[in-house]
């Protein structure tokens, strides 16, 4: 074994993440460089790709795999351009040799007119490219901010189906009229014309037979035992589906949370922050059940409040 294979042995067995094969390239510069340049090339392709895939609307599986391909290529460059091409230290310098010899910058002027032009212009050629590929992923970046976050919501939320005199009708769009549900009966209900909207599914209960005030200033909303809410729990927007006539508690069955049907639907168990929406219902003089007004709040998670 030659002395210098010695001495690469010794380093690799030091740092087994040092691939003597690189130290190897990495004494050769314009390969090392040539090298590296590749991996940006590849990045920027990826970046590239990804944005192309994006815009014709294809499966999130791949872009993710573009990207992780692009920043692989960007990272694999960035660690073999600090690691192989940088100067390493650690660097020392006697207090008493500061000024250099005439024999060192004779040495230094040989060298950099000589490789080291080329070396400097090759670096900047590397840093371009890593400028590229950031530029093109900072770009691609901006779409899914502009594009794939969708329209701006604005006042939409506050605000549902249903509206002053809005007939209360079953899933079936049938109109419901006062004699329809016995004490104790529920079912999901919809504003007229508005049949399967998320916004206007409602909770119908019937909870007696005489008006129900769940708070004050409800008075008028529960006529002749009937009460209405919004079906949409206030946690996390799941439908809730469960009425248990004996305690007249609401059960939303994602993450258990109770609602008191006789006190304005208040959270008595469970996650959920604040009651559900009651709707004002009304009869009119057909007999058939309508709503006094719109919902007085937004339905669904209470996050849309803040
Ligand atoms: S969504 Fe209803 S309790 Fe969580």
């Amino acid at each position: 074994m030659t002395s210098t294979e010695q001495v690469q042995t010794s380093e690799a067995a030091i740092d087994p993440t040092r691939d003597p094969r690189l130290d190897l390239l990495a004494k050769k510069p314009d390969q090392m460089e040539k090298l590296i340049a590749l991996c940006f090339i590849v990045g920027i392709a990826c970046f590239v790709a990804m944005m192309v895939f994006y815009v014709r609307g294809s499966s999130t599986q791949v872009e993710g795999a573009l990207m992780a391909a692009g920043f692989g290529g960007l990272g694999v460059g960035m660690v073999a351009w600090g690691k192989y091409l940088m100067p390493k230290g650690p660097f020392e310098e006697e207090r008493h040799q500061i000024g250099s010899t005439e024999e060192d910058r004779k040495a230094f002027a040989d060298a950099f007119i000589g490789r080291g032009t080329i070396a400097v212009k090759r670096r900047s050629f590397l840093g371009k490219l890593l400028g590229l590929a950031t530029a093109i992923f900072g770009i691609f970046s901006l779409g899914p901010l502009l594009d794939s976050l969708g329209p701006n919501p604005g006042n939409a939320l506050d605000s549902t189906a249903w509206k002053k005199g809005s007939k209360v009708v079953t899933e079936h769009g049938r109109a419901i009229k006062v004699d329809d549900l016995e004490v104790g009966g529920f079912m999901t209900v919809f504003p007229e014309g508005n049949v399967g909207s998320y916004d206007g599914q409602t909770l119908l209960i019937r909870a007696g037979t005489s008006d129900i005030v769940t708070m004050p200033g409800r008075e008028s909303w529960g006529p002749q035992g009937y009460l209405a809410y919004s079906k949409v729990c206030t946690h996390a927007g799941c439908p809730i589906s469960l009425y248990q006539q004996e305690t007249e508690q609401l059960l939303c069955p994602c993450h258990q949370s109770l609602f008191n049907v006789l006190q304005a639907a208040e959270p008595v168990f469970g996650p959920a922050p604040r009651p559900l929406p009651q709707l004002p219902l009304a009869i009119d003089k057909n007999g058939y059940i309508i709503a006094q007004a719109g919902y007085n709040e937004p339905i669904g998670p209470g996050y849309w409040n803040f």
